[in-house]
């Protein structure tokens, strides 16, 4: 039951897909407020869980702290963080009583969950604007996907993209990627994408390329396909400003670039220097920088991910002005002693300054809104601008898309990566609590930059984050500039590498399967186990183990030198480990605590009483796999349905995708 309460003017985000009518009167939970801008507070019971929030910090029980959806370019996700790049507005109250929340808004909005009174969930934002959904359910799960109804298919992507993908910022030449190339074929680890970070452009502008490393980018791209390597390219939100440029051109000719108030382009500082913002919010602006993707996609490129789209600022013109004057007054103030701190902390806040974001104004169907009041919109329909692009350029195939900012609604055109984590083990559990929390708010195709993007990365923290990335739809290692090189190859015995990514690709089947019938049913990927095993005391607490699709639990390792793990089974599973050369042992555990020994080179997952999973023979590539002759592992006499398709067509209503297989 969803009942949809409209409050003030809000602004239509496109989130919801479904019509619902509007309910009269005030929810049947909680209170509202909406005199000082708008409020809503509900007091929890000892117990209640609450869920939700999608990509943010913490917790699957997002109680006992304060979240601020307000999309951030901060790439220090340490425990005290508010924001990070997305903003995912739904909960769920889980518990005495149970119904989920939609805050459909498009800017800053304050999540205190238990934070100011532990007892207390307040929900507050400076505009009473805004679409109120509120989800009557039997329980969490059921809420969820009630929610997932109203608010339109999660995306799916080509079945290559369930391979295995190599990143670094700093890979500028072909050399480059064929070293890469090389490292993984010799090594032979499989491996079936390289991302292309800003180097790759001309002088860091959008949808070029550097002519002279990458002269017959086309023929570069197909060789790299012969490897069986896809290259995936970024684009960036801000466009140079620089005469010459056509998209550049194109844009201030035709109005496309957000602007100050007095009408001209609004300027802001990001990696190629002066640059403007694609006005995604317009119609007109955001099919032409979406048409701009075709450019690579004539090339053979069949796939992007969209960065700094919160959109980041390095500086604006204005902001960097307002700090020379208050470094010149700090300064003259007081020459004796330079306070330091006030100096760094001022530079510091001219990235992604507030009131740079009240300084620029889109054009949405011919009303001028200051971007402050949609700020949270904005990676949403850059995301959104490429996938419309893709549906007039070739409308019967996937691509590859996912994006670092985003909004609800944006789900149905990309996935998202988490940003820029740091390789550090409390990461990767962050990483593995975030993913059902994702699903919840549609976003199916995600994963984190595997072996961390900032810090050096150890040989067994790559190889414990990698286990858990062979469950994530998305499995990247990619790393910043400046860290130690972390690529498999690079650290002693690839063979353990070779084992854990070929293990990937010995489950995509049921992987992919499973990723899209929950696409097609709105249902979840990852689910916590309490939305499976809801009457289990110990279950419904259990945040560092996970449900994938319908028949396995994980359980990854996420501390150094541990030789294992205990794990909890809500029922008695079988667990089976897999190392290299297509080997695994398989062990039934009854329900119960458990410690369970896993080395570095294994990875272990746990088949639920009665099921089975498909399972292949490793192979170097996704298309390489043959899916013909899968063998089941699991419980003798059980049943799987397994989904295939082509993983590049559409053609996702075919009941001749579906096939029974029987252990
Ligand atoms: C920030 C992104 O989060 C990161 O993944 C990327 O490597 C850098 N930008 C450089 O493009």
């Amino acid at each position: 039951m969803i009942r949809k309460y409209v409050f003030g003017e809000p602004f239509d985000t496109e989130a919801v897909v479904k019509e619902i009518e509007t309910a009269n009167g005030m929810p049947c939970f909680g209170t509202i407020s909406t005199e000082n801008g708008f409020a809503f507070t509900y007091k929890m019971s000892e117990d209640d869980i609450v869920y939700g929030l999608g990509e943010a910090n913490r917790g699957l029980n997002k109680r006992g702290y304060c979240y601020i959806s307000n999309c951030s370019d901060d790439p220090h996700h340490t425990e005290e963080k508010r924001s990070l790049y997305a903003a995912h507005n739904f909960l769920v109250v889980s518990g005495k009583e149970n119904f989920g929340l939609f805050f459909d808004y498009p800017t800053v909005i304050t999540f205190d969950i238990g934070y100011t009174r532990s007892d207390v969930l307040k929900v507050s934002c400076d505009a009473a604007d805004l679409n109120l959904y509120v989800i009557e359910g039997e329980n969490a799960y059921d809420i969820v996907k009630q929610f997932r109804s109203i608010i339109g298919r999660s995306y799916i992507p080509p079945k290559f993209a369930f391979g295995f993908g190599q990143s670094r910022w700093g890979y500028k030449t072909k050399e480059d990627f064929w070293k890469v190339t090389e490292g993984y074929r010799s090594n032979q680890i499989p491996i079936d994408m390289i991302y292309m970070d800003i180097d790759y452009m001309e002088g860091y502008k959008d949808f070029t390329l550097n002519e002279e490393n990458f002269q017959d980018f086309p023929e570069f791209v197909s060789d790299m396909k012969e490897q069986g390597i896809r290259l995936v390219p970024i684009i960036d939100a801000g466009v140079k400003v620089e005469e010459g440029y056509s998209v550049y051109e194109e844009g201030v000719r035709n109005n496309y670039f957000c602007k100050r108030e007095d009408g001209s382009d609004f300027v802001a500082a990001v990696w190629p220097g002066d640059t403007h913002f694609p006005d995604v919010l317009n119609a007109d602006a955001r099919k032409w920088f979406g048409d701009h993707y075709r450019v690579l996609i004539d090339q053979g490129i069949e796939g992007f991910w969209n960065d700094m789209n919160e959109p980041a600022i390095f500086y604006s013109r204005e902001g960097m002005e307002e700090l020379k004057e208050k470094i010149r007054k700090i300064v003259q103030e007081d020459m004796e002693a330079l306070p330091v701190w006030e100096l760094g902390a001022a530079v510091e806040g001219v990235a992604n300054n507030p009131k740079d974001y009240e300084r620029f104004y889109h054009n949405v169907d011919g009303k001028k809104i200051r971007h402050d009041k949609v700020h949270n919109l904005f990676g949403y329909n850059m995301t959104r601008a490429a996938g419309e692009a893709f549906e007039r350029i070739d409308p019967g195939r996937r691509f590859l898309m996912f994006s670092r900012s985003s909004y609800v609604g944006m789900h149905r055109y990309g996935g998202i990566w988490t940003g820029d984590n740091k390789s550090w083990w409390s990461h990767i559990l962050l990483n593995l609590k975030m993913m059902p929390s994702l699903n919840m708010c549609g976003f199916l195709y995600t994963g984190a930059d595997l072996g961390g993007f900032g810090a050096n990365a150890t040989r067994d923290l790559v190889l414990r984050w990698l286990a858990l990335g062979v469950f994530t739809p998305l499995m990247r290692n990619h790393a910043a500039i400046g860290t130690r090189e972390q690529e498999c190859y690079q650290f002693e015995n690839t063979d353990d590498f070779r084992g854990v990514i070929e293990t990937r690709y010995r489950l995509v089947p049921y992987l992919y399967s499973e990723y899209v019938k929950a696409a097609l049913n709105d249902d979840m990927y990852f689910k916590p186990l309490a939305f499976v095993y809801p009457e289990d005391e110990f279950a419904v607490r259990v945040e560092d183990q996970m449900m994938v699709g319908n028949e396995i639990m994980i359980a990854p390792v996420y501390t150094q030198n541990a030789k294992g793990r205990y794990v909890y089974l809500p029922e008695r599973m079988k667990l089976v480990k897999f190392t290299k050369d297509n080997q695994y042992t398989e062990e039934v555990l009854e329900k119960g605590h458990h410690y369970v020994e896993i080395a570095l080179n294994e990875v272990p997952l746990f088949i639920r009483e009665g099921r089975c999973i498909p399972v292949a023979k490793a192979a170097q590539t996704v298309e390489k796999l043959d899916t013909e002759n899968l063998e089941l592992l699991g419980f003798d006499g059980a049943e799987y349905e397994l989904y295939e398709d082509d993983g590049i067509h559409k053609d996702y209503e075919n009941p001749e995708n579906y096939k029974i297989l029987k252990k």
